[in-house]
């Protein structure tokens, strides 16, 4: 195994079942409309266990989750994210013999994904059962510029022999989702959603189109295949399926190779999806493969540019960032029809649902490299108000709105209403991703079109959620982010979020008021001056549980009063603790599955002094597991505030290989990608002591000892920095835009060009 600048390489690929379902994942093609694992083209032998899935960002359909008693509200469908083709089937028959690695000898073979290209490959050389060697390279390729395509370029080359090599490439339109009755994380039961309405094969381009059985969307592939020399090239229809079959000669020392091009269409951006994907096929063809990598490069380099990030001194960190960065581009939605999944489109683990991991995770790194990413982001969370509104006033609420924990078109997916739907943080998460937008642009337009209207609804919920009693205003019976802990009172985190909610809430209202563009918003929602007082007033008087024996801020209410959990005397084979314990044996015990009021101290900072800070760190590391993936970034994040650095290093390094080394060992499932933003955070954030607040841009730069020096850029404003650390020195350089303030430690600098300063 092995990590170069951008290029993830596996020599000698493993055999085992498990190692492959998981590289299926990690060499997974995506561009954040499609996404395709990384099956063999020519499969596994049958024993095997695979996820062979094609995934379209947002497609879903309906699914049961009965609930065992009917009570009122309860969630009773999901929506769930499909598996709708199969277009990666390519089996190779070498002069007569069917390839396969499992039979005959693979004298060299290599897995890898280059990361400036946009291309996953493998390389084989195989010798058949008879003898005869061949090399295959087969690259492939979803295009972040032709959003519904993906290419397999299939290469063979004859090695000690002439004859003929035959192709039987597939197009599939019988596929079923993955299922596991025993891991809550990924679908319990395996249904057919899929419906056939029609297939068609024109001029040999075959067409699929299905209709999903019960939200009644349509999804169209069309393929195509041409060969790079003359031969025999025919497409034929079956039923729901089409086979396209090459056949070729081939002299030694010769290549032949096989393209195939997919084309993805679904009738939630295109009112005709079988007419959009024979425009789409058409397009794909009109100009050469050649072209489409050319394509491919020019986006990554303009991507890489934006966020650069270096790690001198630890190569293989270096990497693994890289690698983590690249999977946030491949799995966000590029339109706003859809956002970013916790698995993004790599797997079927939490079906395809968005979370909060979007908002707290990943759309920190997109306001700091590519903002317009962050604005469809947003655009999504505002596009689904009016769900919000609806799953509020199921919840009893009369005014406000009230985002579903996990969603694909907006409204509530969690069975589980104890650590889902009670997770009302969910409000201030996307209340506070819209404040860091803004803070870090300034766009006060968007914020006039779309942001405000979401900070102003949320903040109306919590007047609802809430009440006062004995003189300060309490959140009661909500979960936090840490889900081993549910249903309290006065979640620290879940009160912080509220409070800043409210208080942006009437800072949006004067804002925009002052610039003259609340009048159409304030008539739309019918929004008064009164009710910022109702806003203000809350926030102001919002209860912050403080204990004063131990100077910390407790999780909660009740926390305190409960039972150690002895973490360290926990066998290691009982974790995660969920898939062990009873929930309710885990909510009766002090127990974080992950950061939860540590993470409030990251972003309300200056909410608490430092000793508090200092103090609740150290209390709420012995009693977290990190059983999630969103809690070890955080932990760094704080441990470098704290000046902890070996420590934050320690938790940055887990964060970072947390996918490329299977740590927690479901990444068959699908990549971690709210992981993957929190160690890009953990980097800027955490080393780089990065906070954008209303008073200007901070920095507290701090280095691990084994590194000699890391880098970054970021964007800010209208401007970018880039920002070098040393032991020796730091140094804050502007690559574009115009001059800034910025502050490091305690003193401000005038950055028009380059500031650099000896420690
Ligand atoms: C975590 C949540 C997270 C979800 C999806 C859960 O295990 O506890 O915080 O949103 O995974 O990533």
């Amino acid at each position: 195994m092995g990590l170069q600048y951008k290029r993830y390489e596996v020599d000698n690929i493993s055999m085992d079942n498990n190692d492959l379902m998981i590289n299926e994942t990690v060499f997974h093609n995506a561009n954040g409309y499609i996404g395709i694992r990384s099956n063999y083209e020519e499969d596994y032998p049958t024993v095997y266990d695979t996820i062979r899935g094609s995934y379209i960002n947002g497609f879903y359909d309906i699914a049961d989750m009965k609930q065992a008693e009917k009570l009122y509200g309860l969630v009773e469908d999901k929506q769930a994210m499909l598996n709708v083709v199969d277009t990666q089937t390519i089996h190779l028959t070498v002069e007569g013999e069917p390839f396969s690695l499992f039979e005959g000898k693979v004298l060299e073979s290599k897995r890898w994904l280059d990361m400036e290209a946009g291309v996953t490959g493998r390389t084989i050389r195989w010798c058949s059962p008879s003898g005869k060697q061949v090399e295959i390279v087969i690259k492939r390729m979803t295009s972040f510029v032709q959003l519904p395509l993906f290419t397999i370029e299939y290469s063979v080359k004859a090695l000690n022999f002439n004859g003929v090599v035959k192709f039987r490439s597939y197009h599939l339109g019988e596929v079923t989702n993955y299922s596991n009755a025993n891991d809550p994380r990924v679908a319990q039961d395996s249904r057919k959603y899929l419906l056939p309405v029609q297939a068609e094969i024109v001029n040999g381009d075959s067409y699929l189109t299905s209709r999903t059985s019960m939200s009644e969307l349509r999804v169209c592939t069309g393929v195509t295949h041409t060969l790079s020399k003359e031969g025999n090239l025919h497409t034929a229809g079956l039923e729901h399926s089409a086979i396209c079959k090459a056949e070729v000669k081939i002299a030694e020392q010769e290549t032949v190779t096989l393209t195939k091009y997919t084309v993805f269409c679904d009738s939630i951006r295109s009112r005709d999806c079988i007419a959009a994907a024979k425009l789409e096929l058409e397009k794909a063809r009109s100009i050469t493969l050649e072209e489409h990598y050319l394509a491919q490069r020019k986006y990554l380099k303009e991507f890489w540019d934006n966020c650069f990030l270096e790690i001198k001194g630890d190569d293989a960190l270096t990497e693994a960032v890289n690698y983590n960065m690249y999977q946030l581009v491949q799995s966000v939605g590029k339109d706003e029809y859809c956002n970013i999944a916790a698995k993004g489109l790599s797997g079927e683990g939490y079906e395809g649902h968005y979370f909060w991991d979007t908002e707290m995770y990943i759309q920190p790194f997109f306001n700091l490299t590519e903002p317009s990413i962050t604005k469809n982001l947003i655009g999504f969370r505002y596009s689904t108000l009016e769900k919000a509104r609806e799953n509020a006033r199921i919840l009893g609420h009369k005014r406000g709105v009230l985002y579903p924990w996990r969603t694909i078109m907006g409204v509530e997916c969690s069975g589980y209403f104890p650590s889902g739907t009670a997770a009302y943080h969910i409000n201030g998460d996307i209340a506070y991703s819209v404040i860091a937008y803004y803070l870090a642009t300034k766009d006060l337009d968007f914020i006039a079109r779309e942001g405000a209207e979401i900070v102003f609804e949320t903040a109306r919920l919590w007047l609802d959620v809430g009440n006062y009693y004995q003189g300060s205003f309490r959140i009661n019976e909500v979960t936090g982010p840490d889900e081993y802990t549910c249903m309290v009172n006065n979640n620290y985190f879940t009160n912080a979020a509220a409070q800043y909610n409210l208080l942006w809430a009437v800072k949006f209202y004067e804002l925009l008021k002052t610039a003259g563009k609340l009048a159409v918003l304030e008539n739309k929602i019918g929004l008064s001056f009164e009710e910022t007082r109702e806003f203000r007033q809350a926030a102001e008087q919002m209860y912050l549980p403080y204990d004063e024996e131990l100077g910390i801020n407790p999780q909660d209410d009740s926390f305190l009063a409960k039972k150690v959990w002895d973490i360290k005397n926990t066998p290691e084979e009982e974790f995660p603790l969920l898939l062990h314990y009873h929930p309710l044996h885990l909510y009766r015990h002090q127990v974080c599955k992950q950061a939860d009021t540590v993470f409030a101290h990251f972003i309300f900072e200056d909410a608490q002094s430092l000793e508090t800070i200092r103090n609740s760190f150290d209390y709420y590391e012995k009693v977290t597991t990190h059983d999630s993936s969103l809690s070890t970034c955080i932990f760094s994040i704080v441990a470098s505030k704290l000046d902890q650095v070996e420590k934050a290093y320690d938790y940055f390094g887990d964060s970072a290989k947390l996918d490329l080394f299977n740590t927690h060992k479901n990444t068959k499932d699908g990549i971690h990608t709210a992981n993957m933003g929190g160690n890009f955070m953990a980097i800027v954030y955490g080393f780089g002591g990065l906070r954008i607040k209303e008073s200007g841009i901070y920095f507290a730069p701090v280095i691990p000892h084994s590194w000699e020096e890391y880098s970054f850029r970021i964007n800010y404003e209208d401007s970018q920095i880039r920002v070098e650390v040393k032991h020796s020195e730091s140094s804050f350089t502007l690559l574009k835009g115009t001059a800034k303030v910025i502050h490091v430690g305690n003193q401000a600098y005038e950055l028009s060009d380059k500031v650099v300063i000896h420690k």
